[in-house]
């Protein structure tokens, strides 16, 4: 009899998104007429840059001509995008095109590059973290099960709370792979160059791999490193994950790139081998189209336009942060990233404050506690949304306001 894998039955019964999206549309049920605003999952609003989207369509033209056709593509992606990476992401940083992987998308990377390591590893994660890494953590058979208190037996949780402004540092015991995100998803804090410092020595001295994903550099403010390559050391201990999804708006389109240093050995063990090794068995690659996409967003005037995109939604978040602050909520990140984490009023659980900001102001946001036990008391916004839909969003946070204070008399 055939059996299933049961570490699939350790998990939680939802994934975070889809158990939102089931309390959203119970709301719309009941009230057909409630006009929502989506400050939820983490999407791009704004349609593709014109730039892009010629350079689709004049590689879809390309695939309808003999001569310009292209079947299968190489696994690891098109040396032409690999270079510009390694131009433009990785200048002076000394990473090679042959050290990148184009991919549809870092959940997944994250996620598959489990595969690369031994069952007894140790997996270290930061809590509050994006949801992936966990259940990407207990699919692969590196927890034995759920505990009463919302963690994961076997994972080491790294606890990001306000005293230590939600920065995840080393811990004093051992651990083989740790998940850094940065800037964050869910709190949108970048950590600084000596945090990341002191990971890589961590890591050096554990002989661990550090899993960097930095999906959301394009947003970076602060003088926090774009790259954890940006270190020293860092190519002997680190893998780092980008995507296009939020730099470019490719959430749709779906690419991704994954660098892994020919330095970075495990018991002599070439990592980047391994991956390569994976790749040619069970990918054939991103889509030809797609990665010319991706390639035309290094030049212009496609890379001026992204870039203003990328603008507009950091005054999108600046507006929401601005304007949650001068109502008097606690707001941290919003600054390096387009999340702010926002802490929940009257000492408000998570879920409790979501159904309050779903029902009383038609609001979606993501309950804190769905990252992770530390995330409890806070909800996250994603502030991809039109300025005049935060303005919208900001008289009606005023409005649950007093409702608020009329509770607290
Ligand atoms: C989020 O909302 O956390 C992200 O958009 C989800 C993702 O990137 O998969």
């Amino acid at each position: 009899m055939a059996k299933i894998n049961t570490h699939f039955q350790k998990l939680s019964a939802h994934y975070l998104f889809p158990r939102i999206e089931k309390q959203v549309s119970l709301l719309k049920e009941k009230r057909p007429e409630a006009e929502l605003i989506d400050f939820g999952i983490g999407d791009v609003s704004e349609p593709l840059a014109e730039g892009l989207v010629k350079a689709l369509c004049a590689s879809a033209l390309e695939m309808g001509s003999k001569n310009t056709f292209k079947g299968y593509g190489p696994s690891q992606g098109y040396p032409f995008l690999r270079e510009e990476i390694a131009r433009h992401d990785y200048k002076g940083l000394g990473i090679h095109p042959d050290e990148i992987f184009i991919s549809d998308g870092s959940k997944s990377d994250t996620a598959n590059i489990h595969e690369l390591f031994d069952q007894s590893s140790i997996v270290a994660l930061p809590d509050p973290a994006y949801p992936v890494y966990v259940d990407a953590t207990v699919m692969a058979g590196r927890s034995m099960g759920a505990t009463s208190s919302g963690t994961y037996e076997g994972i080491h949780y790294l606890s990001c709370t306000e005293k230590n402004g939600f920065m995840p540092s080393p811990p004093a015991s051992h651990t083989d792979l740790i998940y850094l995100c940065s800037p964050n998803n869910p709190t949108g804090v970048a950590l600084p160059k000596e945090l990341l410092q002191e990971w890589v020595r961590y890591a050096k001295k554990e002989k661990a791999v550090l899993l960097f994903d930095a999906a959301y550099e394009a947003y970076i403010s602060s003088d926090a490193p774009h790259s954890i390559y940006e270190i020293e050391g860092a190519k002997d201990v680190a893998i780092e994950f980008r995507s296009y999804s939020k730099s470019s708006g490719f959430t749709g389109l779906r690419c991704a790139f994954t660098v892994i240093p020919k330095t970075l050995l495990l018991d002599s063990h070439s990592l980047h081998a391994l991956w390569k090794r994976r790749s040619d068995t069970k990918f054939n690659g991103v889509s030809y189209i797609i990665q010319k996409a991706a390639a035309a967003t290094y030049s212009s005037p496609c890379k001026e336009e992204i870039q203003a995109q990328i603008t507009s939604y950091k005054k999108r978040t600046s507006l929401l942060m601005q304007g949650l602050q001068s109502l008097g909520y606690t707001i941290y990140g919003g600054k390096d990233a387009p999340y702010i984490w926002c802490k929940a009023p009257m000492g408000l659980s998570s879920w409790a404050f979501f159904d309050l900001l779903l029902q009383e102001a038609h609001i979606i946001a993501i309950p804190g506690s769905g990252f992770g036990p530390c995330g409890e008391g806070y909800v996250r916004f994603a502030a991809f949304k039109e300025e005049k839909i935060i303005e919208k969003s900001l008289k009606r946070f005023m409005n649950l306001s007093k409702k608020i204070e009329n509770i607290q008399r």
